[in-house]
């Protein structure tokens, strides 16, 4: 750990409870001890783009609620990892569950953590494929906490080395090379763009803005950062809005089993809805 003194600003372990404590009420986001520093490297960003000069000031500015603020301090503090295609097992069954229920209603797909936004294209890319389309019957909502990373996935531009891994015939398929000031970095094709909307939304708020029942969640690789109470109420609330055929798709290193009311294991990290609650969904179609 670095030496105290030589930060540029003064951080006390009181400092860091207290940050721990505001974006668990916040986010529902839990950070142990190890990530001290990591909170202090990126709130010390905060610090200087607001030009407060200690972390105790600045934590008063979150707590007199400054709504613009509190959106920066969490979009500071959420980890964005994701890739293409990540976790490649989860597409061609989500293939399989399109094709399954067919072209004769709107599909809707819900990815609840999308990052920067490769995960929502890539059901975008299996959509396609699945029905063979650029306008299949599938409709993405894709959220995140994070409104830096939403902007990113909106506007869908990415580096090369984002999209090292796919192959040539997906590259021609879904994406424009870019020119002039985007050389160097690829766009997804505007047909993909037109199956996503991409919003805000917090899995800890109490009410979520999803109006229709949705065929399929993708809720990978967020629910690592929320203790069991947390993942408890969030699958709780996610349950009701699956349709009874529908399939939660989680993170590589998740699992469920404390909510085996609503959910239960399908396949590897996919799960489909409780007997119980599948007959409640069915009862109401
Ligand atoms: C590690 S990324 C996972 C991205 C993608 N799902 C994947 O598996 O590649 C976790 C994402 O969860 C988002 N997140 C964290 N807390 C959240 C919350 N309370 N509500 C919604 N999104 C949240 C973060 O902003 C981040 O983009």
């Amino acid at each position: 750990m670095k030496d105290p003194s030589l930060r540029e600003f003064h951080f006390t372990a009181q400092d860091f409870q207290l940050v721990c404590k505001l974006i668990y009420d916040h986010a529902g986001i839990s950070l142990n001890a190890s990530k001290q520093e990591l909170v202090y490297s990126r709130l010390s960003r905060r610090l200087r783009a607001t030009g407060i000069r200690t972390f105790s000031e600045y934590l008063k500015l979150l707590e007199r609620n400054d709504a613009q603020e509190w959106e920066a301090f969490a979009n500071s503090l959420t980890t964005n990892l994701t890739s293409f295609f990540r976790e490649q097992h989860h597409f061609p069954l989500l293939a399989e569950q399109l094709k399954k229920i067919g072209d004769d209603r709107p599909i809707v797909i819900w990815c609840s953590a999308s990052s920067t936004g490769e995960e929502p294209y890539s059901i975008a890319m299996t959509a396609v494929d699945a029905f063979n389309s650029f306008t299949p019957p599938v409709k993405i909502i894709a959220t995140d906490l994070d409104t830096n990373v939403l902007e990113t996935a909106r506007q869908g531009l990415y580096a090369l080395d984002r999209v090292e891994k796919l192959d040539e015939a997906q590259l021609k398929r879904f994406f424009l090379r870019g020119d002039g000031v985007q050389q160097g970095s690829v766009k997804v094709r505007p047909e993909l763009q037109n199956m996503i909307t991409f919003q805000k939304l917090n899995l800890l708020d109490a009410t979520w803005p999803i109006r229709d029942k949705v065929d399929v969640i993708f809720c990978r690789n967020v629910m690592i950062y929320f203790d069991k109470d947390t993942q408890l109420a969030v699958l709780k609330k996610m349950a009701p809005l699956l349709r009874a055929d529908g399939l939660l798709y989680a993170g590589h290193s998740e699992n469920f089993y404390q909510a085996e009311a609503y959910f239960k294991l399908r396949s590897k990290t996919v799960y489909e809805l409780s007997a119980q609650l599948k007959a409640v969904q069915t009862d109401k179609s």
